[in-house]
């Protein structure tokens, strides 16, 4: 058992009051967004914001984004070009992560993990924008798991992965999307996706008016450089458990090769075509939102059974949310496929 170090509250939906508290006496609050849940500090206090990045156990070249409640709360700490304001008009509150340059020395260099620019976004959440607005200023928000691990989508996974280690944690049941923000670096000449999400690429074009970059499928980078998107060069999402994606068309050979210790996560058709018992399936629903809903309990629940051996789970489409979807999945994966 990991050892008790501190009293971590649970708080209820109604306790964003006792949450702003906590987070202006300098501590570390879980809170939840639309996408996962965040851990959130404030951003203008350096000693809080080490104590995120000792939480979660993540290396401090990886900056964190800045969580506002409005607009208005961006305006100390950059300049918000045109193009950024259209973005925030119409895609905020929601799951669009924004990169601006920074104006010089106004943001913590353990925010930014020494980088010119900061990741801002408003989350659409009332529970969220409550609690930043009690904070009284805005608060990082990296996804409130161990680094490494699956994003929370319940407060009981933040539970799993954070008890003991923070001052609370705030329950708004689960989350709907269920895979991180949409980020798009505006601080180069041509807007740049570094992680897709529920904001699409064709979303994105359509009201900026000109072609936006995808850079996701940038391969991992060599450590000893600053990347671009600093959380691409680590390990995401992984469960321990052995994790091997499979397309639907390979689901009855796929059930043929099955051992007794594995286990299928998939949508409700292709469950049925493999006429797997209860304790050896995991349903993904029956569409693209509820699949990527559900895909990081899955992987964290059977990551949690002793018995589990290889977690096997469907790919989806890779169509708007399809990439984001399969984007995580195969970071989970490692890129292991199941081919026959
Ligand atoms: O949906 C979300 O965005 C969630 C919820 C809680 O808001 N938050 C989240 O934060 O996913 P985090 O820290 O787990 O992921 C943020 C990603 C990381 O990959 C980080 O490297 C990247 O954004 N990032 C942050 N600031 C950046 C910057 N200035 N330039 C490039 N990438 C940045
Ligand atoms: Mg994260």
């Amino acid at each position: 058992m990991r050892k008790l170090i501190m009293k971590t509250e649970r708080l209820t939906n109604q306790e964003t009051q006792r949450a702003g508290d906590l987070l202006k006496a300098g501590e570390v609050v879980a809170f939840p967004t639309e996408t996962v849940y965040g851990l959130g500090a404030d951003a203008t206090n350096d000693e809080a914001v080490k104590k995120v990045f000792i939480a979660k156990g993540r290396p401090s070249d990886n900056p964190l984004i800045m969580t506002v409640a409005d607009i208005a709360q961006l305006d100390p700490f950059v300049t918000i070009s045109d193009m950024a304001q259209l973005l925030m008009a119409h895609f905020w509150p929601g799951s669009l992560t924004i990169i601006l340059p920074i104006k010089p020395g106004k943001v913590s260099m353990l925010v930014t993990g020494g980088l010119q620019t900061v990741a801002f976004r408003l989350p659409d959440n009332d529970v969220a924008r409550a609690v930043i607005r009690a904070a009284g200023v805005p608060i990082v928000g990296p996804s409130a798991n161990t680094s490494g691990k699956p994003s929370p989508t319940t407060a009981a996974h933040v539970w799993h992965d954070m008890q003991g280690k923070i001052a609370g944690i705030v329950d708004d049941g689960p989350t709907q999307i269920g895979v991180e923000s949409t980020v798009i670096d505006m601080s180069a000449t041509t807007p740049t996706i570094l992680r897709p999400g529920a904001v699409t690429q064709q979303q994105l074009e359509a009201v900026l008016n000109m072609p936006v970059v995808d850079a996701t499928s940038t391969k991992s980078v060599a450590s000893n450089v600053t990347p671009k998107a600093p959380g691409m060069k680590y390990r995401h999402y992984a469960p321990d458990k052995n994790v091997v994606m499979f397309d639907r068309l390979d689901a009855l050979d796929l059930k043929n090769e099955l051992q007794k210790n594995d286990v299928v996560m998939a949508q409700e058709p292709t469950l049925s075509a493999m006429q797997l018992s209860l304790d050896q399936s995991w349903s993904l629903g029956e569409t693209l939102e509820s699949a990527t809903e559900q895909l990081f309990s899955g992987l964290r629940f059977y990551d949690d059974e002793i018995q589990v051996a290889t977690i096997y789970v469907e790919k989806m489409s890779p169509i708007g949310l399809g990439k984001a979807y399969n984007n995580r999945l195969a970071k989970s994966a490692g890129n292991q496929e199941f081919s026959v």
